[in-house]
Protein backbone atom coordinates (compact mmCIF):
# COMPACT_ATOMS: atom_id res chain seq x y z
CA UNK A 1 0.00 0.00 0.00
CA UNK A 2 1.18 3.75 -1.63
CA UNK A 3 -0.29 5.71 1.44
CA UNK A 4 -0.84 8.08 -0.97
CA UNK A 5 -3.21 9.00 -4.38
CA UNK A 6 -4.26 12.08 -5.78
CA UNK A 7 -7.64 12.81 -7.28
CA UNK A 8 -9.53 14.80 -9.27
CA UNK A 9 -13.66 16.13 -8.98
CA UNK A 10 -15.72 18.50 -10.51
CA UNK A 11 -18.78 20.36 -9.19
CA UNK A 12 -21.84 19.84 -10.01
CA UNK A 13 -24.85 21.71 -10.26
CA UNK A 14 -28.38 20.91 -9.03
CA UNK A 15 -31.17 21.31 -11.47
CA UNK A 16 -34.13 20.26 -8.80
CA UNK A 17 -31.77 21.58 -5.90
CA UNK A 18 -31.61 20.33 -2.47
CA UNK A 19 -31.99 22.94 0.63
CA UNK A 20 -32.81 21.60 4.04
CA UNK A 21 -31.45 18.42 5.94
CA UNK A 22 -32.89 16.12 8.26
CA UNK A 23 -32.38 16.35 11.70
CA UNK A 24 -29.90 14.33 13.19
CA UNK A 25 -26.19 13.14 12.37
CA UNK A 26 -25.03 12.39 9.02
CA UNK A 27 -26.09 15.30 6.62
CA UNK A 28 -28.75 13.68 5.06
CA UNK A 29 -30.91 15.84 2.64
CA UNK A 30 -34.76 16.70 3.43
CA UNK A 31 -35.69 16.24 -0.48
CA UNK A 32 -34.51 14.70 -3.22
CA UNK A 33 -32.08 16.30 -5.82
CA UNK A 34 -31.13 15.98 -9.36
CA UNK A 35 -27.61 17.45 -10.48
CA UNK A 36 -25.48 17.65 -13.78
CA UNK A 37 -22.01 17.39 -13.01
CA UNK A 38 -19.96 20.32 -14.77
CA UNK A 39 -16.26 19.45 -16.82
CA UNK A 40 -14.68 22.78 -17.51
CA UNK A 41 -14.36 23.22 -13.20
CA UNK A 42 -12.21 20.95 -11.07
CA UNK A 43 -10.63 20.20 -7.99
CA UNK A 44 -7.51 18.15 -7.53
CA UNK A 45 -6.44 16.80 -4.37
CA UNK A 46 -3.52 14.72 -2.97
CA UNK A 47 -3.58 12.72 -0.17
CA UNK A 48 -0.59 11.25 1.61
CA UNK A 49 -0.81 9.71 4.68
CA UNK A 50 3.08 10.16 6.50
CA UNK A 51 4.15 8.44 9.09
CA UNK A 52 6.02 11.65 10.10
CA UNK A 53 3.58 13.66 10.40
CA UNK A 54 2.40 15.20 13.68
CA UNK A 55 -1.37 15.87 12.70
CA UNK A 56 -3.53 16.36 9.67
CA UNK A 57 -2.69 18.76 7.63
CA UNK A 58 -4.61 20.75 4.85
CA UNK A 59 -3.15 23.11 1.97
CA UNK A 60 -6.14 24.51 0.01
CA UNK A 61 -5.17 26.66 -3.01
CA UNK A 62 -1.81 27.04 -1.54
CA UNK A 63 -2.67 28.63 1.94
CA UNK A 64 -2.84 26.82 4.95
CA UNK A 65 -6.67 26.12 5.61
CA UNK A 66 -9.32 27.59 8.22
CA UNK A 67 -9.82 26.04 11.40
CA UNK A 68 -13.49 25.24 9.79
CA UNK A 69 -12.27 23.66 6.99
CA UNK A 70 -9.36 21.40 8.49
CA UNK A 71 -11.88 20.25 11.27
CA UNK A 72 -14.21 19.02 8.59
CA UNK A 73 -11.52 17.33 6.35
CA UNK A 74 -10.26 15.54 9.88
CA UNK A 75 -13.56 14.32 10.32
CA UNK A 76 -13.88 12.42 7.02
CA UNK A 77 -9.80 11.31 7.55
CA UNK A 78 -10.71 9.58 10.46
CA UNK A 79 -13.80 8.09 9.24
CA UNK A 80 -11.46 6.48 6.37
CA UNK A 81 -8.47 5.58 9.01
CA UNK A 82 -11.21 4.00 11.06
CA UNK A 83 -12.21 1.75 8.29
CA UNK A 84 -9.13 1.17 7.12
CA UNK A 85 -6.80 0.53 9.69
CA UNK A 86 -4.24 3.85 8.69
CA UNK A 87 -3.44 5.29 11.87
CA UNK A 88 -0.74 7.66 9.83
CA UNK A 89 -1.60 11.05 9.67
CA UNK A 90 -2.42 12.44 5.86
CA UNK A 91 -0.77 15.49 4.34
CA UNK A 92 -4.11 16.79 1.53
CA UNK A 93 -3.02 19.32 -0.81
CA UNK A 94 -6.48 20.49 -2.72
CA UNK A 95 -6.15 23.08 -5.87
CA UNK A 96 -9.88 24.35 -7.40
CA UNK A 97 -9.63 26.30 -10.59
CA UNK A 98 -12.37 27.91 -9.71
CA UNK A 99 -13.15 30.71 -7.51
CA UNK A 100 -13.53 28.98 -3.76
CA UNK A 101 -16.87 29.04 -1.32
CA UNK A 102 -18.54 31.36 -3.19
CA UNK A 103 -21.61 29.25 -4.13
CA UNK A 104 -19.35 27.63 -6.84
CA UNK A 105 -20.12 24.25 -5.77
CA UNK A 106 -16.93 24.28 -4.04
CA UNK A 107 -17.55 21.78 -1.40
CA UNK A 108 -18.72 19.44 -3.97
CA UNK A 109 -15.94 18.58 -5.61
CA UNK A 110 -13.83 19.39 -2.97
CA UNK A 111 -15.14 16.61 -0.67
CA UNK A 112 -15.91 14.47 -4.02
CA UNK A 113 -11.90 14.89 -4.61
CA UNK A 114 -10.69 14.61 -0.61
CA UNK A 115 -13.01 11.38 -0.10
CA UNK A 116 -12.03 9.61 -3.12
CA UNK A 117 -8.29 10.54 -2.76
CA UNK A 118 -8.44 9.26 0.87
CA UNK A 119 -10.44 6.23 0.25
CA UNK A 120 -7.78 5.09 -2.25
CA UNK A 121 -4.49 6.33 -0.45
CA UNK A 122 -5.55 4.35 2.36
CA UNK A 123 -5.82 1.34 0.15
CA UNK A 124 -9.59 0.69 0.51
CA UNK A 125 -11.12 -1.12 -2.52
CA UNK A 126 -14.59 0.15 -2.38
CA UNK A 127 -16.66 1.26 -5.63
CA UNK A 128 -17.80 4.35 -6.44
CA UNK A 129 -21.40 4.28 -4.56
CA UNK A 130 -19.80 3.44 -1.07
CA UNK A 131 -17.51 6.74 -1.76
CA UNK A 132 -20.52 8.44 -2.72
CA UNK A 133 -22.16 7.43 0.63
CA UNK A 134 -18.88 8.25 2.70
CA UNK A 135 -18.98 11.66 1.18
CA UNK A 136 -22.39 12.96 1.33
CA UNK A 137 -21.05 12.73 5.24
CA UNK A 138 -19.00 15.39 4.54
CA UNK A 139 -21.20 17.73 2.02
CA UNK A 140 -24.22 16.04 0.65
CA UNK A 141 -24.01 17.52 -2.89
CA UNK A 142 -20.29 15.85 -2.56
CA UNK A 143 -22.16 12.67 -2.84
CA UNK A 144 -23.11 13.54 -6.77
CA UNK A 145 -20.10 14.60 -7.99
CA UNK A 146 -18.75 10.95 -7.67
CA UNK A 147 -20.76 10.36 -10.52
CA UNK A 148 -20.54 11.55 -14.06
CA UNK A 149 -23.69 13.36 -16.25
CA UNK A 150 -27.14 13.38 -14.36
CA UNK A 151 -26.98 11.97 -10.92
CA UNK A 152 -29.69 11.72 -8.38
CA UNK A 153 -29.50 11.98 -4.89
CA UNK A 154 -32.69 10.89 -2.60
CA UNK A 155 -34.00 12.64 0.70
CA UNK A 156 -32.57 10.78 3.53
CA UNK A 157 -35.21 8.59 5.62
CA UNK A 158 -36.93 10.45 7.91
CA UNK A 159 -35.10 9.53 11.47
CA UNK A 160 -31.23 8.92 10.46
CA UNK A 161 -29.01 7.33 12.14
CA UNK A 162 -25.22 6.93 11.57
CA UNK A 163 -26.02 3.54 10.11
CA UNK A 164 -27.82 4.61 7.60
CA UNK A 165 -26.54 4.56 3.99
CA UNK A 166 -27.44 6.93 1.01
CA UNK A 167 -25.41 7.43 -2.19
CA UNK A 168 -26.47 9.32 -5.60
CA UNK A 169 -26.79 7.34 -8.67
CA UNK A 170 -26.51 7.82 -12.36
CA UNK A 171 -30.40 8.96 -13.91
CA UNK A 172 -28.45 9.68 -17.39
CA UNK A 173 -25.00 9.57 -19.03
CA UNK A 174 -23.34 13.17 -20.01
CA UNK A 175 -24.25 12.56 -23.74
CA UNK A 176 -27.83 11.84 -23.09
CA UNK A 177 -29.27 15.01 -23.09
CA UNK A 178 -27.26 18.35 -25.04
CA UNK A 179 -27.06 20.76 -22.33
CA UNK A 180 -24.39 23.89 -21.92
CA UNK A 181 -24.23 25.34 -18.59
CA UNK A 182 -22.63 28.98 -18.84
CA UNK A 183 -21.53 29.66 -15.52
CA UNK A 184 -22.00 33.65 -14.80
CA UNK A 185 -19.29 34.63 -12.09
CA UNK A 186 -20.27 38.02 -10.69
CA UNK A 187 -18.21 38.07 -8.10
CA UNK A 188 -15.30 35.84 -6.85
CA UNK A 189 -15.88 36.68 -2.51
CA UNK A 190 -16.24 34.21 -0.25
CA UNK A 191 -20.03 34.00 0.27
CA UNK A 192 -21.48 35.52 3.71
CA UNK A 193 -23.61 32.40 4.99
CA UNK A 194 -22.38 29.08 4.51
CA UNK A 195 -24.69 26.41 2.73
CA UNK A 196 -25.35 24.52 6.32
CA UNK A 197 -25.91 27.66 8.31
CA UNK A 198 -28.19 28.74 5.35
CA UNK A 199 -30.18 25.84 5.29
CA UNK A 200 -30.74 25.61 8.63
CA UNK A 201 -31.80 29.04 9.06
CA UNK A 202 -34.02 28.71 6.49
CA UNK A 203 -36.06 25.52 7.89
CA UNK A 204 -36.27 27.11 11.54
CA UNK A 205 -36.90 30.72 10.53
CA UNK A 206 -38.56 30.68 7.10
CA UNK A 207 -42.86 31.40 6.85
CA UNK A 208 -42.38 29.40 3.57
CA UNK A 209 -40.29 26.36 4.60
CA UNK A 210 -43.02 23.92 4.87
CA UNK A 211 -44.35 24.93 1.33
CA UNK A 212 -40.67 24.01 0.11
CA UNK A 213 -40.37 20.61 1.40
CA UNK A 214 -43.49 19.91 0.01
CA UNK A 215 -43.18 21.10 -2.88
CA UNK A 216 -39.58 20.21 -3.83
CA UNK A 217 -39.73 16.31 -4.69
CA UNK A 218 -42.93 16.99 -6.44
CA UNK A 219 -40.48 19.45 -9.05
CA UNK A 220 -37.87 17.09 -8.92
CA UNK A 221 -40.38 14.40 -10.37
CA UNK A 222 -41.36 16.58 -12.80
CA UNK A 223 -37.57 17.42 -13.93
CA UNK A 224 -36.29 13.70 -13.58
CA UNK A 225 -39.00 12.69 -16.35
CA UNK A 226 -38.58 16.23 -18.51
CA UNK A 227 -35.20 15.10 -18.68
CA UNK A 228 -35.43 11.12 -19.67
CA UNK A 229 -37.78 12.29 -22.46
CA UNK A 230 -35.12 14.81 -23.43
CA UNK A 231 -37.27 18.08 -23.16
CA UNK A 232 -34.96 21.09 -23.06
CA UNK A 233 -37.25 23.62 -22.08
CA UNK A 234 -39.82 21.85 -19.35
CA UNK A 235 -35.94 21.44 -18.04
CA UNK A 236 -35.12 24.96 -17.98
CA UNK A 237 -38.28 26.15 -16.52
CA UNK A 238 -38.55 23.59 -14.08
CA UNK A 239 -34.58 24.18 -12.74
CA UNK A 240 -35.53 27.63 -12.67
CA UNK A 241 -38.41 27.09 -10.76
CA UNK A 242 -36.74 25.09 -8.14
CA UNK A 243 -34.43 27.32 -7.92
CA UNK A 244 -36.57 30.37 -7.49
CA UNK A 245 -38.77 28.42 -4.79
CA UNK A 246 -35.22 27.39 -2.50
CA UNK A 247 -34.39 31.00 -3.00
CA UNK A 248 -37.68 32.43 -2.32
CA UNK A 249 -38.01 30.17 1.10
CA UNK A 250 -34.51 31.46 1.96
CA UNK A 251 -34.93 35.01 1.42
CA UNK A 252 -38.33 34.77 3.57
CA UNK A 253 -35.51 33.52 6.56
CA UNK A 254 -33.15 36.44 5.87
CA UNK A 255 -30.98 34.51 3.80
CA UNK A 256 -29.87 36.17 0.72
CA UNK A 257 -27.59 34.87 -1.10
CA UNK A 258 -28.32 37.32 -4.81
CA UNK A 259 -26.83 40.36 -5.20
CA UNK A 260 -28.02 42.85 -8.04
CA UNK A 261 -25.82 41.74 -10.53
CA UNK A 262 -28.00 38.50 -10.26
CA UNK A 263 -31.02 39.81 -10.74
CA UNK A 264 -29.53 41.70 -13.56
CA UNK A 265 -28.88 38.10 -15.06
CA UNK A 266 -32.13 37.00 -14.65
CA UNK A 267 -33.78 39.79 -16.38
CA UNK A 268 -31.43 39.08 -18.93
CA UNK A 269 -32.59 35.69 -19.77
CA UNK A 270 -36.30 36.72 -19.83
CA UNK A 271 -35.16 39.36 -22.29
CA UNK A 272 -33.18 36.39 -24.28
CA UNK A 273 -36.42 33.98 -24.09
CA UNK A 274 -38.70 36.78 -25.63
CA UNK A 275 -36.11 37.06 -28.27
CA UNK A 276 -36.50 33.43 -28.95
CA UNK A 277 -33.39 32.05 -26.78
CA UNK A 278 -34.33 29.13 -24.44
CA UNK A 279 -31.77 30.00 -22.16
CA UNK A 280 -32.73 29.58 -18.39
CA UNK A 281 -31.12 30.20 -14.78
CA UNK A 282 -30.07 27.82 -11.39
CA UNK A 283 -28.78 29.76 -8.18
CA UNK A 284 -26.97 27.71 -5.85
CA UNK A 285 -25.60 29.46 -2.21
CA UNK A 286 -24.59 32.44 -3.94
CA UNK A 287 -24.70 35.47 -6.02
CA UNK A 288 -23.76 33.37 -9.57
CA UNK A 289 -26.13 32.73 -11.89
CA UNK A 290 -25.40 29.22 -14.00
CA UNK A 291 -27.20 29.38 -16.93
CA UNK A 292 -28.74 26.50 -18.73
CA UNK A 293 -28.50 26.52 -22.54
CA UNK A 294 -29.22 24.21 -26.04
CA UNK A 295 -25.37 23.95 -27.16
CA UNK A 296 -26.50 25.37 -30.60
CA UNK A 297 -27.89 28.66 -28.48
CA UNK A 298 -24.70 29.18 -26.35
CA UNK A 299 -22.65 31.68 -28.78
CA UNK A 300 -25.44 33.92 -28.69
CA UNK A 301 -26.35 33.89 -24.88
CA UNK A 302 -22.94 34.06 -23.39
CA UNK A 303 -21.95 36.76 -26.10
CA UNK A 304 -25.13 39.17 -24.71
CA UNK A 305 -24.16 37.63 -21.43
CA UNK A 306 -20.72 38.85 -21.35
CA UNK A 307 -22.39 42.25 -22.42
CA UNK A 308 -23.06 43.03 -18.92
CA UNK A 309 -21.87 44.93 -16.73
CA UNK A 310 -22.20 42.71 -13.44
CA UNK A 311 -20.84 39.73 -15.08
CA UNK A 312 -17.00 39.04 -14.18
CA UNK A 313 -16.55 36.40 -16.90
CA UNK A 314 -18.71 33.30 -18.05
CA UNK A 315 -17.12 29.86 -17.48
CA UNK A 316 -18.55 27.47 -20.44
CA UNK A 317 -19.48 24.15 -18.91
CA UNK A 318 -20.79 20.94 -20.31
CA UNK A 319 -21.99 18.00 -18.52
CA UNK A 320 -18.66 16.08 -17.17
CA UNK A 321 -17.06 12.84 -16.09
CA UNK A 322 -17.25 11.74 -12.20
CA UNK A 323 -14.65 11.82 -9.61
CA UNK A 324 -11.17 9.66 -10.89
CA UNK A 325 -7.77 9.20 -9.81
CA UNK A 326 -5.32 10.87 -11.41
CA UNK A 327 -2.86 8.95 -13.53
CA UNK A 328 -0.55 6.87 -11.95
CA UNK A 329 2.86 9.16 -13.52
CA UNK A 330 1.11 12.09 -11.52
CA UNK A 331 0.02 11.05 -8.10
CA UNK A 332 1.54 13.26 -5.78
CA UNK A 333 2.68 16.65 -7.81
CA UNK A 334 5.69 17.61 -5.39
CA UNK A 335 5.49 21.28 -6.42
CA UNK A 336 1.82 21.15 -4.62
CA UNK A 337 3.37 19.87 -1.58
O1 LIG B 1 -24.27 20.05 0.39
P1 LIG B 1 -23.93 21.51 0.32
O2 LIG B 1 -23.60 22.09 1.63
O3 LIG B 1 -22.89 21.78 -0.76
O4 LIG B 1 -25.29 22.32 -0.16
C1 LIG B 1 -25.71 22.41 -1.48
C2 LIG B 1 -26.89 23.28 -1.62
C3 LIG B 1 -27.19 23.76 -3.03
O5 LIG B 1 -26.04 23.81 -3.82
C4 LIG B 1 -27.78 25.17 -2.97
C5 LIG B 1 -28.25 22.89 -3.71
C6 LIG B 1 -27.80 21.55 -4.23
O6 LIG B 1 -28.65 20.64 -4.32
O7 LIG B 1 -26.61 21.41 -4.60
Amino acid sequence: MSGAATAIAHPNVALSKYWGKRAGSGRFPAVPSLSVTLSGLSTRTSVVFDGSAAADSLLLNGQPSSFGDLARAVELLDRVRAAAGEVRRARVVSRNDFPTASGLASSASGFAALTLGAVRAAGLDWDASRISDLARRSSASAARSLFGGFVELDAGPVAPTEDDVLSARVVAAESAFPLVILVCVTTAKPKAIGSADGMATTLAMSPYAAAWLAEAPRMHLRLRDALLARDFVSVGELAESSALAMHASAIAAGVIYWTGATLDVLSALRALRASGVAAYATIDAGPHVKVLVRPGDAAQAGQALRAMGGVERIIDAVPGEGARLAQASDQVDESER
